[in-house]
């Protein structure tokens, strides 16, 4: 699995980075207007935290296959190494996924909603494919049964193309996407957060230190002896 981070908050990034394995920071339009901060500053301040190993995926805002492949351009200048760009899967945006792939460009098709949509990103060179999972699920549709529909025709088609489910409410919306063994997932700080927690843990934790601590003295903090 690979666990990529949804958000352009520079302290969840800060988090996430320290305690998660964590693979890459993805980012769109609606996520850097939060921040309130030019957009160039915002993705050099992520990369400036996660370092040049990890993915940033930015996306163009542009809707002529021209403008996204300046965009492009442009990300790849100012940002560079570890930068791929986010084209959503409209008619200029697969234009433009086909012409960047030739240029070495790195690439997720975004805003995907059909494996029709996905499959055609595929073929046309991206590297990774974002369907939105809740946003699928709000429309009646199921966000998990189009992930399946994706993985299934990458095997079929043998694409090197990765599926990168996006778009999450809740935990078991990530947990069913895994037991189908996508390939990776992107998911806000919260979430994150929550697909470690458990109150049992913490409680077993605790009970583990009042127990050393009943034996050992009170001041005891770690198995670690003088001896
Ligand atoms: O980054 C794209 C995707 O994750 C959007 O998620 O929560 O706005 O549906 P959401």
């Amino acid at each position: 699995m690979i666990y990529m981070l949804d958000t352009a908050n520079l302290a969840a990034i800060k988090k996430a980075y320290d305690l998660y394995p964590l693979s890459g920071v993805t980012t769109n339009p609606t996520i850097i207007s939060k921040e309130n901060k030019g957009f160039i500053e915002i993705l050099q301040d992520i990369r400036n935290i996660i370092g040049e190993d990890i993915m940033l995926h930015a996306q163009v805002l542009g809707t002529t296959a021209e403008e996204m492949i300046e965009e492009a351009k442009y990300l790849k200048e100012k940002i560079g190494k570890n930068i791929y760009v986010k084209v959503p899967v409209t008619q200029q945006g697969i234009k433009a996924i086909k012409i960047l792939k030739k240029q070495d460009f790195k690439i997720t098709a975004t805003a995907i909603f059909t494996a029709q949509q996905a499959l055609m990103a595929g073929v046309s060179g991206a590297d990774f494919v974002a369907p939105y999972v809740n946003r699928i699920d709000n429309i009646s549709g199921n966000g998990v049964e189009v992930v399946k529909n994706i993985i299934d025709q990458i095997k079929v088609y043998n694409l090197d193309t990765k599926v990168l489910a996006a778009s999450f409410k809740n935990v078991q919306q990530v947990h069913e996407v895994s037991k189908i063994g996508v390939h990776s997932i992107t998911v806000n700080p919260e979430i994150m957060d929550k697909m470690l927690e458990h109150p049992l843990t913490d409680w077993s934790v605790n009970e583990f230190i009042k127990d050393w601590k009943k034996v050992y003295g009170q001041s005891s903090n770690t198995i670690i002896s003088e001896v």
